[in-house]
Parts: structure tokens; sequence; C-alpha cells
């Protein structure tokens, strides 16, 4: 089988590794991937914003099957197109994708299936902020209604900033996707990362993350894409795990269903755990970036299955099999990141640090300059390991990112800290 993966950070890189695993896989191609996904995968150029160059990809590469891996090619149609083209992909369409790209969709679609999630109100004009934020005590959470790669939240700590804040958004600071904006109530807990596969109908569980947003230790400094990731048994109990399916996972697709946009794919639940219990934060339509590198690390069975039952309407409990040891990721990221960021440095070590046991590390933003790995882009790398337990997993890790050398090169020292203290 041909398989083209959509996306270039180190979610594909993870996706395409793993696919590659498959003894039903031939050849893997990946559009654009990165310079480390070329060393696995046939690389393709494609700008993931335009519908045309997806498709373009795709009709060059003719595979048999689509793995699409960002949000942003899932909100463009890319499935519901390729679908009308008779070609097979795994993921949701345009409709049901929606519970990530637009934010009030998803309020509301919560409100109408009573699934656990902050109190909010939904803001069309400057006008309307002052009588919405009378039922807000601060701090308050201020949220873009759009996709805004990340840059759509705020936590205001006092009435006058969520004010400011909420002017700003709704005068085009974030350009159209501030053009509505919710105020949220403020959560306090941990956040998890649960992940689920659907068919439509079914759902069956991918094993617990948690992701580490802020760019600082001790979760210090602003917010990124993910500064490393870690996935262990110990995040959620099988109590947990139940009451997850039972009263967020299974109702979202339940009510998907009954609305008209079935929901295929994977459905990650951003979790808030709450001194009143699990609420939800925010619902992605794709396995979480870096989150993804260490849930598939733990995978023992074969992922092109599990994305085929998917599509096929065959999922069940058994469709995944996955290694009890734990898995760490660690982002290596440039100077700069999540600001303005420096690239075209050159990366030593990465070799010595693949050659540890249990490792592997993922590329984002790399490419190769005059024949030498160098970087290109804010995230770089996602060295990712299992071990025999949490401290060993971790330990090796930091192990393999101590091999690894480019200029200006950040990365947070205590992921899995909140798991390694107990
Ligand atoms: P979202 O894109 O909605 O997941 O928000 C991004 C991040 O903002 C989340 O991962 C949380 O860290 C934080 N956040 C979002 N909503 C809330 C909330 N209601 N209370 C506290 N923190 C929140
Ligand atoms: N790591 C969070 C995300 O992928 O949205």
């Amino acid at each position: 089988m041909k398989v083209l993966v959509l996306g270039g950070g180190g979610r594909e890189h993870a996706l395409v590794w793993k696919l590659k695993q498959s003894p039903r896989v031939d050849e893997v191609f990946c559009a654009p991937g990165n310079a480390g996904i070329a060393q696995e995968a046939t690389c393709l150029p494609c700008d993931l914003t335009r519908l045309d160059s997806i498709i373009e990809a795709v009709l060059k590469v003719g595979p048999d099957l689509v793995v699409v891996g960002p949000e942003v090619p899932l909100t463009l149609g890319t499935v519901d197109e390729l679908r009308r083209r008779g070609i097979s992909v795994f993921g949701p369409t345009q409709a049901a994708a929606q519970l990530e790209s637009s934010k009030s969709f998803s309020k509301a679609f919560m409100t109408r299936h009573r699934i656990p999630t902050a109190r909010y109100a939904q803001v069309h004009a400057v006008s309307e902020i002052k009588d919405a934020l009378a039922h807000f005590s601060a701090p308050i959470v201020v949220k873009a209604d759009g996709l805004a790669a990340g840059k759509g939240v705020v936590i205001a700590a006092t009435k006058e900033e969520a004010v400011a804040t909420a002017t700003a958004m709704l005068q085009g600071s974030l350009g159209e996707a501030g053009y509505n904006i919710l105020f949220e109530e403020f959560l306090q807990g941990e956040e998890i990362s649960f992940l689920v596969i659907s068919d439509g109908e079914r759902v069956a569980p991918l094993v617990p993350a948690q992701d580490h947003k802020r760019i600082g230790d001790g979760d210090t400094g602003p917010n990124t894409g993910g500064m490393g990731a870690y996935s262990t048994a110990g995040l959620i109990d099988d109590n947990m795990r139940e009451w997850l399916l039972r009263h967020v996972a299974r109702p979202v697709i339940a009510g998907m269903a009954a609305e008209g946009t079935p929901y295929t794919g994977i459905l990650y639940c951003g979790l808030m755990m709450t001194a009143r219990g699990p609420q939800v934060l925010e619902f992605n339509c794709r396995f979480g970036d870096p989150e993804a590198q260490p849930i598939l690390m733990r995978l023992e069975s074969d992922l092109l299955e599990a994305f085929e039952a998917s599509i096929e309407g065959r999922i069940s409990d058994g469709i995944f099999r996955w290694s009890p040891e734990p898995s760490v990721c660690v982002v290596m990221a440039s100077h700069g990141y999540p600001g303005k960021y420096e690239s075209g440095k050159c990366i030593s070590g990465l070799e010595r640090a693949n050659a540890l046991d249990g490792v592997k590390v993922f590329h984002a933003g790399t490419s190769l300059v005059s024949g030498e790995m160098a970087t290109a882009g804010g995230r770089v790398l996602g060295v990712t390991a299992r071990g025999a337990d949490l401290e060993a997993a971790v330990a090796r890790a930091y192990e393999a990112v101590q091999c690894i050398s480019f200029d200006g090169m950040q990365y947070r020292t205590d992921i899995a800290h909140r798991r390694l203290k107990r």
C-alpha cells in the first residue's frame, strides 16, 4: 500500500515512522514533510493552506490512503474533497472539524449535549462586552472564536484587561479569527490530553498524555505549540477513562452523528481536571503535537489497521495494543521561539542520539543546507524515548538531548515534572 501523510511537523514524522512499521505499507509519502521525514519517506512540496495545492500533491502520488496531520487542511475541507473523488482519507470532514475550528460551535455543541465545560458568553461586537462580562469575575479567559495558531486564548487577570483584550480581538488584532469572541470562566487544575479514535459511531481510547505549553521550566513564560509531552498509564486510572468515554467522548460522537455531521478520525479532548471533575477546554480534530510523538511511541499494534477501521466503520475496543512502558518527548526549539526565531543553524549529534536504546528523534523544523541538517522552524526536534518506568524514560530522553546541539537551542529540563514529584 501507498500512504500519503499531509503535514510537516514532529507529529507527521511520528505518523510516518509508525505507518512505515505496518507490514502492509510499501511506500510512505509526505507533503510537504521536512528534512528528517525525507530520510524515511518521499517528500513533495505542498501548501497546506490551499486546497488546490493539496489535491495536486495527492493526485501526483496516487495514494491508497491519505492521512491528514494538522487542522488547517481539515478545515479547508480536504477530507470532503478527497472522498468526493473516491480517495480513501483518514480524518473528519469540514463540518465535523468545526469542533476545533469554531469555539462558538464547540461550546454550543457541548451545551446542547451536556458535556462538562466552563461557563461562557459569546460576544460579536464591542458594544456587547460590558453586559457579557457582568456574569464573570476575574481572572477571565478571553478566546477568539476561530483558529489563531495558539494565540487565540488570553487569561485576563482583571476585568479591565478582559475588556481591552476583547476589544482588540473584535477590532481585528488576530484577523478574522477574533471577529467573534468568547468569555469563559477560569478553570483550575491539571491539564490532560485524552484522545480517542472514532468511526462516526464507536470510539476507542488512546493512551493519555500531558503537554507542556509554556516555554519555560516550572510552566513559566509565554504559551507555545507545546515544549514536550509524556504518556504514562498513571495520568488517568481505569475509572477515569471510563468516565471520560461515557461523559465526553461517546456523547460527542453520538451528538455529531445525531446532528448529521458524523465525526470520524482522531478526537483530541483537552481537559482540565478540576475539583468539580473533568471539564473540556477544547476539542482538536487531530493528533496533538507533541502528544502524538510519545503516544505513537507506545503503540504496539498496526496504526494503518486503526485508520482503516475508522474509515470503514470497524472501530472496536481492541483496535490498539499499547506498551505499558511510559514515553517522553522533549522539544528542542530555536532561540527566540515562540516569538521571532533564528533559522539555518547547523544541528549536530543526531546520529548519536538516535543510536541510544529506546530513543527516536522526530524532526519538526529542519531542512538540509548544502547537505547538512539545519534548523528551519521554531520547534526543531522532538527527542522521544521509552523506558521501563517514567524516570527511566525521562533519563533516556535527556541523555539523547545532551547528544544534540545547535546554536541558540532551548528546551525545558522538567518535562513530566508533575508525575516525577509524586
Ligand atoms: P484552548 O485553545 O481553548 O485549549 O486554550 C489554550 C490553553 O489556554 C489551554 O490549554 C489552557 O492552558 C488555557 N485555558 C483555556 N481555557 C481555559 C479556562 N477556561 N480556564 C483556564 N485555562 C484555560
Ligand atoms: N499540543 C497541543 C496541540 O496540538 O494542540
